[in-house]
Parts: structure tokens; sequence; C-alpha cells
């Protein structure tokens, strides 16, 4: 089975000038380099690395926020210039509209699209359901826990019909309990959406749990160190019982030292 290549990331590097701080004139820090790599329809591929490695840096390029220097980002074969409804967001803060409800919160991007509001309700109750809130609707941020406001901001991001889901460590402001709930939550929902995925993490479980693939950053500036891909099908078993398996414990020290090497080298 070939499966089509939905995001492209080829050949990026990124340089960004910094002002002042400790230098008197602009200086440049080098972020990423020569980032290469696919993801292919269906897929749920991590990037993990060291905090500062460039992993948000790269997203918010994939996302058509910053500029890359050079290089290209391809999402269906198209080139990206700017951002766009073929890429959905999930961030640490769902970042919610406070004043709006659940329900309203979801419906947004299909307000922005001119969808007529009855077929809004509708498709923003079934996403609502499909993340577990059929029954939050009329609830406001205010009154939902972080778990739940992930979830809102997920069902978001799915109302839009993306052609890739880009997650930017969406669950580290969670409690550990929350977060493994909503970790088996998203391996469900994409099981059931087929949704492309590129999911950043610095957490070496939680790449392994999700991911097809997970690519390895090593910092300063960010590059590849390796791509390693994850032997567990889609009925893995739960991460408390993962954690026993051989063949998880070997990729987790793998990692680990791939991003030890990083240090060693940048100390
Ligand atoms: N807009 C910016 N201007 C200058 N430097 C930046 C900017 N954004 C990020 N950086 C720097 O780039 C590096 C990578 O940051 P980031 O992509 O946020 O890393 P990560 O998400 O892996 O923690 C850091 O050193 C950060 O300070
Ligand atoms: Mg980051």
């Amino acid at each position: 089975m070939t499966r089509s290549i939905k995001l492209s990331v080829d050949d990026v590097s990124k340089t960004f000038r910094v002002r002042g701080g400790r230098y008197t004139e602009d200086h440049l820090l080098p972020v990423l380099r020569h980032i290469s790599f696919d993801v292919q329809e269906g897929e749920i591929v991590s990037l993990i690395g060291e905090s500062g490695c460039g992993k948000t840096t790269l997203l918010r390029i994939v996302q058509g926020l910053v500029r890359l220097d050079r290089g290209e980002i391809r999402v269906d074969g198209k080139s990206v210039t700017g951002p766009g409804r073929d890429r959905g967001f999930v961030f640490q803060q769902a970042t919610l509209l406070p004043w709006r409800t659940a329900r309203a919160n979801v419906e947004f991007g299909l307000e922005l699209q001119g969808m007529p509001a009855s077929q809004r309700h509708k498709k923003a109750q079934e996403l609502l359901e499909l993340v577990g809130l059929g029954a939050a609707g009329e609830q406001f941020p205010h009154q939902l826990s972080g778990g739940m406001q992930q979830r809102v901001g997920l069902a978001r991001a799915l109302a839009i019909d993306p052609s890739i889901l880009l997650m930017d460590e969406p669950f580290s402001a969670l409690d550990a309990q929350t977060r493994e709930i909503l970790q088996r939550e998203l391996l469900r929902i994409q099981h059931e959406t087929g949704k492309t995925i590129l999911f950043v993490t610095h957490d070496l479980d939680e790449a392994i749990y999700l991911s097809n693939r997970v690519i390895v950053l090593g910092a300063k500036p960010g590059r590849i160190k390796k791509i390693i891909d994850i032997p567990f099908g889609p009925n893995r078993p739960e991460l408390p019982e993962m954690r026993g398996d051989m063949a998880f414990q070997a990729i987790r020290s793998e990692m680990w030292e791939l991003i030890r090497n990083t240090h060693a080298a940048a100390a």
C-alpha cells in the first residue's frame, strides 16, 4: 500500500537575527539546519529534542508564521507561503475564546468559512462527541478543566478538516493522569479520523507511545540526529504496560543517548 505524502519538509534551515542581550550588535542565532522529512497520510510523527532545539520554530515554519531561510515546506504537494486552513494546530495552552461556549469555540473556524448555522451546530456536536465532550457544549472555558480545554482545542482544530494536525507539547501543562488519558484519547481519535499528525514533545515515553516514527533532533543548531521507526502497531498496549516491553526500553535508551550526546557536544 502506498500512502500519499501529506507534509514534506525539504532541506529547511533557519537563522534568527537577535538584537541586544549580551551583544551590542545584532548577532545571528542558527536554529535549524538542513531539516528534511516527510509525513505520510495517517501517520503520527513526533519531533523530540531538548528545550530550545528549534521544535516550535519548525512547527511555526510549517504553520507559515515564521519565514524559512532556505528549503521548502509542502502540504499535499503545495508549497507553503503563509498560514492556511490545510493545517490545524493544538498548542500547550488551548487559548479558547473565553466569552464563547465550548461549542461556539469549535464552531469558530466554520463560521469564518461561512458554513450555515444549523450545519455548524451539527458538525460541532459531532466533534465534541468525538473528543468525549458531547455533554459539555454549553460550558464556558473557565468551567472546564485543563484536560477538557485541550479536548475542545482538538475539536476546534479538527473542525476545519485540515490535511495535517500540528501539535506542540499539547499535554505538557496537564497533570500526569490527565496526560496519559489524553494520550490514549489522541490515539483513539487518530484511529477514528485517520488524521495525519506532526507532534512535538520533549517527553520520550509520550513520543514512543503516540508515534509511528520519531524524529530525534539535536540542538544548537537543531538538526536531525535520527529517524526511528516505532515497531508497535495501531493496537498498541497502554503506556504503563508498554514501558515493560523490551523493544520500548531499547528505543527509549537509544533516544536518550542521542539527546544526551547533544548535551555533551554542546557543553
Ligand atoms: N522569534 C525569535 N527570535 C529570536 N530567537 C528565537 C525566536 N524564536 C525562537 N528563538 C530561539 O530559537 C531557539 C529555538 O527555540 P524554539 O523553537 O522555541 O525551541 P523548542 O521549541 O525546541 O524549545 C531558542 O534559542 C529560542 O530562544
Ligand atoms: Mg517549544
